[in-house]
């Protein structure tokens, strides 16, 4: 179950990637234009912070500039092609290199068919694009789980255009093996009403006991250490 993050803004992944809860990063044109960065700048900043997959969208001459991005950017590349002929021939050929290829613009089964047998790492269904146009993305998910689990196939379902928290559990839920999430939508994970009532509970009477601690202090034998102390007790 791996998370990763949908944006070309390297402050922002390297603030969240600290948390070690991280495992990559997903880019493609619209992100990269609106970081308004060079791309192979972002890519080498992230290479270096240690983030270990990077998925770097080709538009032209996929198959060249896929070659060349994994051998500029080895280990942390993924090349990131669309379903079209011409995405899924270059993923033929990368796979069979041993390069790691994500297929994206995935909205069926079918076309996840297709690039498992193109040899895809990665299939990228985009869920929330889905539903704009009434078609229950998470249905989608599961219809694919389905048929790489019955097939035993190995690619594995990256689940993107994620709009909210509650998509994050059901893309797992229904056999997504990775879910790539806007950074608003990691942090919003961590929230729950409920934590911030019970944490304001612990955190009063923490310093109710911090202060009753001060006015009466613990007798001096609870103090001692376990050991010596206790054995000339
Ligand atoms: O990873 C794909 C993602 O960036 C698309 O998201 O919200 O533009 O559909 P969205």
């Amino acid at each position: 179950m791996k998370i990763f993050l949908d944006t070309a803004d390297v402050p922002t992944i390297l603030k969240h990637f600290e948390t070690g809860l991280i495992d990559g990063v997903t880019t493609n044109p619209s992100l990269i234009r609106k970081s308004g960065r060079d791309p192979e700048d972002v890519y080498r900043e992230l290479a270096m912070a240690g983030i270990p997959d990077i998925s770097m969208e080709v538009v032209e001459d996929m198959i060249g500039e896929g070659r060349r991005l994994s051998k500029e950017f080895p280990y942390v590349c993924t090349v990131k092609v669309p379903c079209t002929p011409e995405g899924l021939k270059a993923c033929k050929v990368l796979s069979d290199d041993g390069v790691k290829v994500n297929v994206t613009l995935i909205f069926n089964a079918a076309q996840a068919i297709l690039a498992s047998k193109a040899g895809a790492t990665y299939v990228s269904p985009f869920i929330g694009r889905l539903d704009d146009n009434s078609v229950a993305g998470l249905e989608v998910v599961r219809s694919i789980s389905e048929v790489y689990r019955v097939q035993g196939v190995k690619t594995q379902i990256l689940a993107a255009s994620i709009r909210d928290v509650y998509k994050v559990s059901r893309s797992f839920w229904n056999g997504a093996h990775i879910v790539t999430m806007p950074p608003k939508i990691f942090e919003g994970m961590y929230n729950h009403i409920l934590t911030d009532k019970g944490l304001e509970i612990f955190d009063a009477d923490y310093q109710a006991t911090i202060s009753r601690s001060k006015a009466f202090p613990i007798p001096e034998i609870n103090n001692r250490k376990p050991g010596k102390d206790l054995d000339a007790i």
